[in-house]
């Protein structure tokens, strides 16, 4: 049987483009990256994508007249790459309908607090400036909203009092890398 085709959104680092791929390679994950989407041609995910021999589709959205005509092109890579699942790790951009309808229901986000706390840009540091104890990792379904789709699976993270910003950063994103590939896995296998 032919594995399930993911496409992972990146628009940073990559740091979960990264772990994805480990997972693949590794078995944790039993699904092939197919694509790997960014609106940003110079982020060191694309260097990443291009080193893996991920496929590639890389726009800039000043070439595009607008959210709707770089989407309806992103549908199109996705569906001539049979994709089943988007994958939002750092994409940095709200979907609109065009990409949402046709992917309802398939398309997941990771969120670096315990929504609904915190959303949008830079939660780490809102979560940080807050003061909060315990702070987190969401995984969600993505609908129209920033960051408000239904919850898949959450894992807390402690802020201990000697803890700086970076400290902080780095115990969430390990959370992150281990528990996208996992909770990716869980569902692909579901078929939810
Ligand atoms: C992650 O913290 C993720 O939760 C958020 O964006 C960040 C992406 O980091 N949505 P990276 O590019 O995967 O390193």
């Amino acid at each position: 049987m032919s594995k399930t085709k993911i496409a992972v959104f990146a628009s940073g680092t990559g740091s979960n483009y990264d772990a994805v791929i480990e997972a693949a390679k590794s078995g944790v994950l039993d699904a092939e990256v197919a694509l790997l989407v960014s609106d940003k041609p110079n982020a060191k995910v694309v260097e990443k994508a291009k080193q893996n021999q991920t496929p590639t589709f890389i726009f800039d959205p000043k070439n595009y007249d607008g959210k709707d005509a770089f989407e309806a092109d992103i549908v199109e890579k996705l569906q001539e790459k049979e994709i089943e699942w988007v994958i939002l790790a750092g994409y940095m951009r709200l979907i609109g309908d065009t990409l949402l309808k046709p992917f309802e229901g398939r398309i997941i986000n990771i969120h670096p607090s315990l929504l609904p706390a915190f959303p949008g840009l830079d939660a780490i540091g809102q979560a940080f400036d807050a003061g909060v104890k315990v702070s987190g990792v969401t995984i969600h379904y993505v609908d129209e909203g920033m960051d408000t789709g239904k919850i898949i699976a959450q894992e807390a993270v402690q802020v201990e009092d000697d803890m700086t910003r970076e400290d902080l950063q780095k115990a969430i994103q390990k959370v992150e890398h281990r528990l996208y590939p996992e909770t990716i896995q869980q569902i692909i296998s579901r078929g939810e």
